[in-house]
């Protein structure tokens, strides 16, 4: 029987962070590639148009819009251990309550997840894998000006207990974090210096997030340490939603 201490011990794990190109997933790719693991991580552009280093990573440009493009991706693993789903998008300036604007937003944040899931799910039930979804705390509280972000988030979630119950019986345990304010690009216009004070006045935990903190949480998820874990949002806001 393996070893608690060990868990975090990835030496021998395929992991691909879809997202993994910025922000988050960037943060969440590294880590992985710290604890030994074999990273491939997936961003829109062509590698070279990143400022990112990612030669630790092998990198895949993917849009998550494209069902054949998600097709393509899954048939270039013959095996994978943890599927990691970082992408998110979100429009600002009402863009959300049109609707071309809102069933972009859906089609990034759980369209794209859905077939994400049941494309990988035959390689990850060959190594009784797991997938880890980035959701937000727009699942919970709601994001007032972004209608399509926090539905498809809210979706994410149930999508995430869905397929944890129809999956479980094949090994493959899926699960979902839940970050609270982490600066990155997809948070610029809310995250300067005076955004931080207000936040860091008010929130239990006196600090923005960091991607760190998620990638903390994504390898809990992905590791033995959580083998009975499935179907679960973890919330890791620094008691923003209290
Ligand atoms: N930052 C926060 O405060 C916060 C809070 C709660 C939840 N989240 C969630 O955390 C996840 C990561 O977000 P982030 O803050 O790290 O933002 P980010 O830096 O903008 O990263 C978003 C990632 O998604 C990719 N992406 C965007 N649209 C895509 C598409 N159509 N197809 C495929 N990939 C696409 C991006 O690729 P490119 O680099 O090529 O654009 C990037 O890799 C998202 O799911 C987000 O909703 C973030």
């Amino acid at each position: 029987m393996m070893r608690l201490v060990d868990a975090l011990n990835f030496s021998s794990k395929r992991i691909l962070v879809c997202g993994g190109s910025d922000g988050i997933g960037y943060g969440v790719a590294s880590a992985f590639a710290d604890a030994g693991a074999s990273v491939a991580i997936t961003g829109t552009r062509p590698r070279d148009s990143y400022e990112n280093d990612f030669s630790l990573f092998t990198f895949h440009q993917l849009d998550v819009q494209d069902a054949d493009a998600i097709r393509s991706l899954a048939s270039q693993f013959d095996s994978l251990d943890v599927l990691v789903n970082c992408i998110g998008a979100v429009l600002w300036k009402k863009g959300e309550f049109e609707r071309a604007g809102f069933e972009q937003i859906l089609s990034i944040n759980l369209s794209g997840a859905m077939q994400l899931c049941t494309d990988f799910y035959p390689t990850l039930c060959k190594s009784r894998g797991c997938i880890v979804h980035i959701d937000s705390v727009a699942s919970i509280n709601a994001a007032v000006n972004n209608p399509a972000y926090s539905a498809s988030k809210a979706g994410l979630v149930q999508l995430t207990r869905a397929l944890a119950k129809k999956w479980g019986h094949s090994g493959v345990r899926v699960n979902t974090v839940a970050p609270g304010m982490v600066p990155t690009k997809m948070t610029q216009n809310q995250s300067g210096p005076e955004a931080e004070a207000r936040f860091s006045a008010t929130n239990p935990i006196s600090r923005f997030g960091s991607p760190q903190d998620i990638a903390g949480a994504v390898l809990f998820l992905a590791s033995p340490m959580s083998a009975y874990v499935t179907g679960q949002q973890l919330v890791v806001d620094g008691g923003l939603t209290l």
